[in-house]
């Protein structure tokens, strides 16, 4: 069992769940198929999710509700159209409000057909590429070593 776990949601073109499986080392759950997961066993717990409406999926922030008191260090992880650093950041300080500690965020673009998006063949066409995945997995092995 690797020491970090990522719960993501994924809806619209599982941008986020293709960068979480191509990185080495860590663990991830699709939080629709969560059942009866021990994750005090880990050490640091991921939070991944497309941004949909300039939020992180309303599935994770439920998780989080739910299990804010078995939680304590955290890593965020997104996709977005716009690769927006606000998402993070803001979602971070929410967080920390909380009493969450987060280690880390990483983000990158992610192909959006959203909207009027999907007049023009779409944004961020072909993201996340494999430079973001060696981006990912950069931050992934920080985080283990
Ligand atoms: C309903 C909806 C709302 C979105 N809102 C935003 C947004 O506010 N900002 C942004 O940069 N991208 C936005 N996007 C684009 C997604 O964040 C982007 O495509 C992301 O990579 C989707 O991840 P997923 O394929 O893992 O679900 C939105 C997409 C959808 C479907």
């Amino acid at each position: 069992m690797n020491k970090v776990a990522i719960i993501y949601s994924s809806i619209h073109h599982n941008n986020t769940e293709k960068l979480l499986k191509s990185a080495k080392g860590i663990d991830i759950y699709n939080i629709n198929e969560i059942n009866n997961l021990d994750f005090s066993k880990y050490e640091v717990i991921g939070l991944a999710s497309g941004i949909y409406m300039g939020k992180f999926h309303k599935k994770i922030e439920s998780f989080v509700s739910k299990h804010l008191k078995e939680l304590h260090k955290i890593i965020l992880v997104y996709t977005s159209g716009s690769n927006n650093k606000k998402y993070g950041i803001n979602y971070k300080l929410s967080l920390e409000s909380k009493g969450l500690e987060v280690l880390g965020i990483y983000s990158c673009k992610g192909y959006d057909t959203y909207g009027i998006f999907k007049l023009v063949g779409g944004k961020s066409k072909n993201h996340p590429n494999q430079a973001d995945m060696n981006r990912f997995q950069d931050f992934i092995n920080d985080l283990l070593n």
